[in-house]
């Protein structure tokens, strides 16, 4: 949790930029950070230069997005742990490797937005691991329910996302692009596995922590 995320899979990186802003009072985020991009990362060419408040209201979202994954892993290893059939558990297992790679593609774009994740983490992590955990006990077809649902509502965040980021910043875009079809995939294995559907006020219930984490994380 305190440890730099490390992805199996390079940062998904935008298509070149059409134009070249060179307007006075765009930061030269890009150059910075490729500068501080770790080996092995691609280079961030595919992004124009940010303005000071596009950049900010970047890291907000993409904030949002890592403690969303933060808490997505922890769900994901809860429910391994607690899960029936090692079938089940080898899915767990393999989505949550996945929720590691975007970890760290969003954990990399703070970086190169010059900011920092939650603080608020730990405290992300330690309570989805327990509610990840208290799904599983229900049962694999309710654990994978669980998973349907999370990943619907996922989806959700990261389309509403696409909306908010500024126009500019393509390279964060293209990095929720790649989520976004993990996300989907994960639900889909999850539903073809034998997943039940969730109660209605469980979901809702879902949907309102949700909602916590994610006000919470876009500030702090
Ligand atoms: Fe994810
Ligand atoms: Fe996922």
């Amino acid at each position: 949790m305190f440890a730099p995320a490390h992805a199996s899979r390079p940062v998904p990186d935008a298509p070149p930029p059409v134009t070249t802003a060179t307007e006075a009072g765009t930061a030269p985020l890009e150059v910075n950070a490729a500068m501080r991009a770790p080996a092995g990362t691609p280079s961030s060419a595919g992004s124009a230069p940010l303005s000071n408040e596009e950049r900010r209201k970047s890291a907000s979202l993409m904030r949002v997005n890592h403690a969303g994954e933060v808490a997505a892993q922890a769900l994901y290893h809860g429910q391994a742990l607690v899960s029936r059939s090692p079938s089940t558990r080898d899915m767990l297992l393999h989505a949550a490797r996945e929720e590691a790679d975007h970890l760290a593609w969003c954990e990399t774009r703070l970086k190169e937005l010059d900011s920092r994740p939650s603080l608020l983490n730990p405290l992300w992590y330690c309570g989805s691991f327990a509610i990840g955990a208290l799904a599983a006990a229900a049962g694999d077809r309710t654990s994978l329910g669980f998973v349907v649902e999370t990943e619907r509502q996922v989806e959700g965040h990261i389309n509403e996302h696409l909306t908010r980021l500024p126009a500019e910043d393509a390279r964060s875009r293209a990095i929720l692009n790649v989520m976004r079809t993990d996300e989907i995939g994960h639900g889909a294995t999850a539903k073809a596995a034998g997943a039940s559907e969730l109660p209605a006020p469980v979901r809702v219930l879902m949907r309102n922590a949700a909602r916590v984490m994610t006000t919470a994380a876009y500030w702090i």
